[in-house]
């Protein structure tokens, strides 16, 4: 089949071109190659593998995604702006990338008669994850105070009896209540997509991504996560510095494992009833906690010992984890590559 990948030249677009190339599949690659992400433009090009046509265009580009979409089978929309960003000020950007450009790509592959889309969502979707009070069973957990997390309190309290809650794992059913720009900027894109799924009879398959991690991975910018900043800490002799007590879960999954999750999206929208739209949550199936990822960088690259700051970002979950058994039973998917052994790989991957 053929496949049209946006955002081809990034982090996690082009782990899915090299497999979906694997998989036997023809790829036609849309990258606009924003300076933030690719400062050396030239070797964002040349990461993609021989006989590859690349567009250098926008998302938002009406002609260009038209353009892109000739004889193609299905889309791999991957090109977002992605992670917290610097403040407000942002938010038309990543309204603009996110939203505006999956419209723009919508309405292209309603008017070429493109059927099919794997979306790139996340798990920030649901906001906080799930939740249970000793006492009170399944709760929403309440955005945690300033006053307790300045006073090392971390942990999200039930607010009915104020005890300590028991972190769980997500599955896709759980309510959407995305708590900062990015995150509403791909709830939208959910929506979005399952509004022209219903309407022109296509199939989505929107994957709610845990914490990528690998080669590849975007560094040293506003937008990058803690893995990619305790690298870079790592390689400049400096010891990782870890928020709050390093406590926080998180599940830290392998790109490679996430595009073969791609791939196998990109058949299963072929086999879907019209008008489907699924999302299935993309995790390795052991949450780690921030503290042990920190470790286990240090450990790979014999660097210093990670330092628990006590430090805070109010706009922070405390734990989100997510169960991916959907996606191993509807989609056969398994995630191949060991954490420790990924790790190891990331410590000496300095690729931007
Ligand atoms: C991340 C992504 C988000 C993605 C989501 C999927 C980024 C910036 N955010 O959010 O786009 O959709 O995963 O679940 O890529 N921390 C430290 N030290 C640091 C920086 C962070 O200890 O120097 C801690 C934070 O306090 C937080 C944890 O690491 O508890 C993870 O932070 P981060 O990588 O920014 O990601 P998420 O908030 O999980």
């Amino acid at each position: 089949m053929k496949v049209l990948v946006t955002g081809a030249a990034g982090f996690i677009g082009s782990h899915i071109v090299a497999a979906s190339l694997a998989a036997g599949h023809e790829v036609v690659a849309l990258d606009v190659l924003l300076s933030a992400v690719h400062p050396d433009p030239a070797a964002a090009r040349a990461r993609l593998p021989e006989g590859v046509q690349l567009i250098e265009a926008d998302v938002r580009d009406t002609a260009a995604v038209a353009g892109a979409l000739q004889d193609v089978d299905v889309v791999c929309h991957q090109a977002a702006m992605v992670g917290l960003g610097v403040d407000l000020n942002d938010a038309p950007l990543y309204a603009g990338c996110n939203d505006l450009g999956t419209s723009v790509v919508l309405a292209g592959m309603a008017r070429t008669g493109v059927r099919r889309l794997v979306l790139a969502s996340s798990m920030v979707v649901y906001g906080e994850g799930r939740y249970d009070c000793p006492r009170h069973g399944q709760v929403a957990a309440a955005p945690r105070q300033e006053a307790d997390l300045a006073a090392g309190r971390f942990e999200p309290l039930c607010g009915s009896c104020g005890d300590e809650l028991v972190p769980g794992l997500v599955d896709e059913s759980a309510a959407l209540d995305p708590r900062n720009v990015y995150a509403a900027t791909k709830a939208a894109q959910e929506f979005l997509t399952s509004a022209w799924a219903r309407a022109c009879g296509g199939t989505v398959a929107a994957l709610r991504y845990h914490n990528v991690y690998g080669p590849r991975m975007p560094r040293d910018t506003p937008y990058a996560g803690v893995a990619a900043i305790f690298r870079s800490a790592l390689a400049a002799g400096r010891a990782p510095l870890v928020f709050e007590d390093g406590g926080q879960r998180r599940d830290f999954v392998h790109v490679r494992d996430v595009a073969a999750a791609n791939v196998a999206a990109l058949n299963w929208t072929a086999n879907a009833s019209a008008g489907t739209f699924r999302a299935f949550n993309v995790g390795s199936g052991t949450p780690r906690t921030v503290g042990d990822l920190a470790s286990g960088l240090a450990a790979a690259t014999g660097g210093p010992e990670p330092v628990l700051t006590g430090r805070y970002r109010l706009g922070d979950v405390r734990h989100v984890t997510a169960s991916s058994r959907r996606l191993r039973d509807e989609l056969g998917w398994e995630p191949e590559v060991d954490f420790a052994e990924g790790l190891k790989e990331f410590a000496g991957s300095c690729d931007i």
